[in-house]
């Protein structure tokens, strides 16, 4: 039987353990049906593509490290359209995505240049100097509200501080740091999540139950139960289902650590 208490703080899909695993995906369930949830590649959310390729441009960026690519969405979109991408992920479920994506483009010229390798924020700069010699890139991306699965474990933000220092690492002087997040104001403000964003294009309905863990009175974290195309009339064939967890970085506080990082 499971309680409440067990609903709201166990904060990854059932049957990941607790302990000793930092990669929420390594069940391969979201990793499943991400597909599904970020919608067609090839069909990427019109402004959100031109927001971030417009400012790449604008920069002259050419060589981009994707430090969170999941199942490469956000670096195929880049490939596609000409840069110089190295791809890294901690979640080898989330990588076999990307890595089949590649294979299936292997006739497209531009693909036979794309770097997909495993890394860790934590380790970021060593982890790909290892394949990399030179690891110093025109921009870093880290998007799709990935960053904010660094959990706080010691309590003081200093893995979160140590990997935006990689980030830092990773980048030519004057290089860009592109790191989002979702609004973890108005969602500690609201208890509620809005199931669509601008970066993917799912064309299922998706609701996102949102449970807020306050310590000391502090919200410490959030764990979003994701379902996607249930339908209201009870048809859960079509159903997906999977629970992943953020800290809630509040902007003030996560902006003064960003200037920190970066000098
Ligand atoms: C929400 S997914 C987003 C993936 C992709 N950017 C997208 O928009 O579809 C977050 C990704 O961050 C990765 N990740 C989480 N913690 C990480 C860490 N410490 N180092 C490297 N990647 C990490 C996860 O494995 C996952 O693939």
């Amino acid at each position: 039987m499971t309680s409440m208490a067990d609903k709201v703080f166990h904060p990854r899909s059932e049957g990941i353990p607790s302990e000793g695993v930092m990669d929420q995906y390594a069940d391969g369930k979201a990793a499943r049906v991400w597909k599904k949830f970020v919608g067609d590649s090839n069909q990427r959310t019109q402004n959100y593509k031109d927001f971030l390729i417009g400012l790449l441009r604008a920069n002259g960026c050419v060589k981009i490290l994707d430090a969170a690519c999941g199942t490469g969405i956000d670096s195929m979109m880049l490939v596609d359209e000409g840069f110089q991408v190295v791809s890294v992920d901690a979640s080898d479920k989330m990588l076999k995505h990307a890595l089949k994506a590649r294979w299936e483009k292997r006739k497209n010229p531009k693909y036979d240049e794309w770097v997909i390798e495993e890394a860790n924020w934590e380790t970021l700069h060593r982890d790909v100097q290892s394949f990399l010699p030179d690891p110093s890139f025109d921009a870093v991306i880290c998007l799709g509200n990935s960053f904010a699965h660094l959990l706080d474990e010691f309590e003081d933000q200093r893995v979160q501080r140590r990997a935006l220092e990689n980030f830092a690492k990773c980048l030519k002087p004057g290089g860009l740091l592109f790191i989002d997040h979702r609004n973890y104001d108005a969602i500690i403000d609201s208890g509620a999540t809005p199931g669509h964003s601008i970066y993917y294009n799912c064309k299922y309905p998706v609701d996102i139950k949102t449970s807020v863990l306050v310590v000391g009175g502090r919200p410490e974290l959030i764990t979003l139960d994701y379902c996607i195309g249930g339908t209201d009339d009870g048809d859960d064939t079509n159903r997906s289902e999977f629970r992943l967890c953020y800290y809630p970085h509040k902007l003030d506080k996560f902006t003064k650590m960003l200037d920190e990082a970066f000098g």
